[in-house]
């Protein structure tokens, strides 16, 4: 296998080194290019530029494979829970019980907000977007730590990852409960990270909130699933912001405004809307295909499709399972999920998808799911973002701290006007 490639420009070559990922991926290493060669690389939406090394998560999108540090992510939804997720992700390793009770420990200790804070929520018009209110509030909480502002070293680390981890959910759930004008529920010493989040949602003061133990599984599996994947557009934020310096709570808080969009967490949010549309306008799944396949109004089969998975997306076929299980446990049948599975099943024999390579994503039965747990539509994206927590810390900690990246900084291929003349104001038109 060859170390370096050639490139010629012209009458110069130069020798780019290959770079050999553990799972065999190659990269052309161009760090040099443009010093050697005034060139610099074009690649629109990054979809051929590794932008890192990193030693958190493989995905092969031909294959449907999707591991965290090398486990299979199956095996992770089978055997694991969304808290030792994290800790894999963040510390590369499965804890011992020893280390998974300290973490479970600090995750108590930090998961009340400062009272000032819970204040913040007031200032906000009931109506807020919930992803709003969670990227403004995680920002803030560095008002809070001035002291974790500065990362150090590991134990100063430890403290601000649990600390985010801790208070995303009891911040996601303040400001539901706010929004709705219910009082707010503390989280309780005794319960466990999920279970927490759902006490915290629906308890009312007189009255504590008993949740299914399959439905917590349940969500607690949802959390699982979201935990990383890789580069994606939130996480590469994460590293972005994280490059220049600033502070884990600016950089996860700039993740959750790129996870807002409808193209990538928001999708789950977006693919309720959709069903929920169909069926209010009383369309066929093959009307709807139709104006799909026409690119009509832009319309996309929300759920579907994905930047790296040229095949099945492996956490929607897991998802799909587990929300037929919640919903035959509850006795409930969802016309969504129905329809949902008459919108696959119909587009996975269709040749406009099979071409494309369309399938499922992560997206596609979570909203589904989510509906039967009792989480409402406009806090969807909020529980992507509370799953994607440790995958945005375990990323910006490598960034930061293992691969000390560079400030990231990408150039352009500048098509505006050449140099003119300033007109002034009164010359103009
Ligand atoms: N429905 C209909 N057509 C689609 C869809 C879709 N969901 N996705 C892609 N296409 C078509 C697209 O119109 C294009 O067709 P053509 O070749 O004729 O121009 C072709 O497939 C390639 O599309 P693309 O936009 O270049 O693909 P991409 O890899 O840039 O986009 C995507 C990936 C996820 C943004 C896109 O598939 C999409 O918009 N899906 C719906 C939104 C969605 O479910 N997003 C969640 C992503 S998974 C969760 C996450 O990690 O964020």
């Amino acid at each position: 296998m060859p170390e370096t490639a050639r490139l010629q420009l012209g009458d110069k070559a130069i020798d780019l080194p290959i770079v050999v990922g553990t799972e065999n991926e190659r990269a052309l290493d161009i760090g040099a290019l443009r010093a050697q060669t005034g060139y610099i690389t074009l690649d629109e939406g990054y979809r051929n530029t590794g932008s890192c090394q990193s030693a958190i998560t493989f995905i092969d999108g031909e294959e449907g494979i999707l591991r965290y540090r090398g486990i299979p992510i199956e095996q992770m939804a089978e055997h694991s829970s969304f808290i030792e997720t994290a800790y894999l992700l963040i510390w590369g390793e499965l804890p011992t019980e020893n280390q998974f009770n300290t973490f479970s420990d600090l995750l108590t200790k930090h998961q009340n907000l400062h009272e000032d804070i819970r204040h913040h929520f007031d200032l906000f018009p009931s109506n807020s977007p919930p992803m709003a209110v969670l990227s403004a509030v995680l920002n803030a909480l560095s008002c809070f730590h001035p002291e974790m502002l500065e990362i150090e070293d590991d134990n100063s680390f430890q403290e601000a990852a649990a600390r985010i981890m801790a208070k995303v959910r009891t911040i996601a759930a303040y400001s539901y409960r706010h929004a709705n004008g219910f009082p707010t529920i503390y989280p309780h010493p005794d319960k466990k990270y999920t279970a927490n989040f759902l006490h915290m949602m629906f308890s009312q003061p007189y009255k504590e909130y008993e949740p299914d133990p399959e439905l917590v599984k349940a969500l607690d599996l949802i959390l699982l699933l979201h935990a990383d994947h890789e580069q994606n557009c939130s996480a590469s934020t994460v590293r972005m912001v994280g490059s220049s310096g600033a502070n884990l709570f600016a950089s996860v808080a700039a993740g959750v405004c790129a996870l807002w969009g409808p193209l990538h967490g928001g999708a789950n949010v977006a693919v309720v809307d959709m069903l929920e549309e169909i069926r209010a306008a009383g369309m066929s799944v093959k009307e709807f295909m139709q104006q799909v396949k026409n690119k009509k109004n832009g319309i996309r089969l929300m759920g579907f499709g994905h930047p790296v998975y040229k095949n099945f997306d492996p956490r929607s076929r897991i998802i799909k399972k587990t929300c037929e299980n919640v919903l035959a446990r509850l006795h409930l049948k969802d016309p969504l999920l129905e329809l949902a599975e008459e919108l696959e099943a119909t587009a996975l024999q269709d040749e406009y998808f099979v071409q494309r390579k369309l399938y499922p994503n992560v997206d596609f039965y979570s909203g589904v799911i989510l509906r039967a747990i009792g989480i409402p539509h406009s806090m969807f994206t909020v529980m992507f973002a509370i799953g994607r927590m440790p995958g945005w810390i375990a990323q910006w900690q490598e960034g930061r701290f293992v691969s000390k990246s560079r400030i990231h900084r990408p150039r352009q291929i500048y098509t505006g006007p050449t140099q003119r003349v300033y007109t002034p104001i009164d010359k103009r038109g």
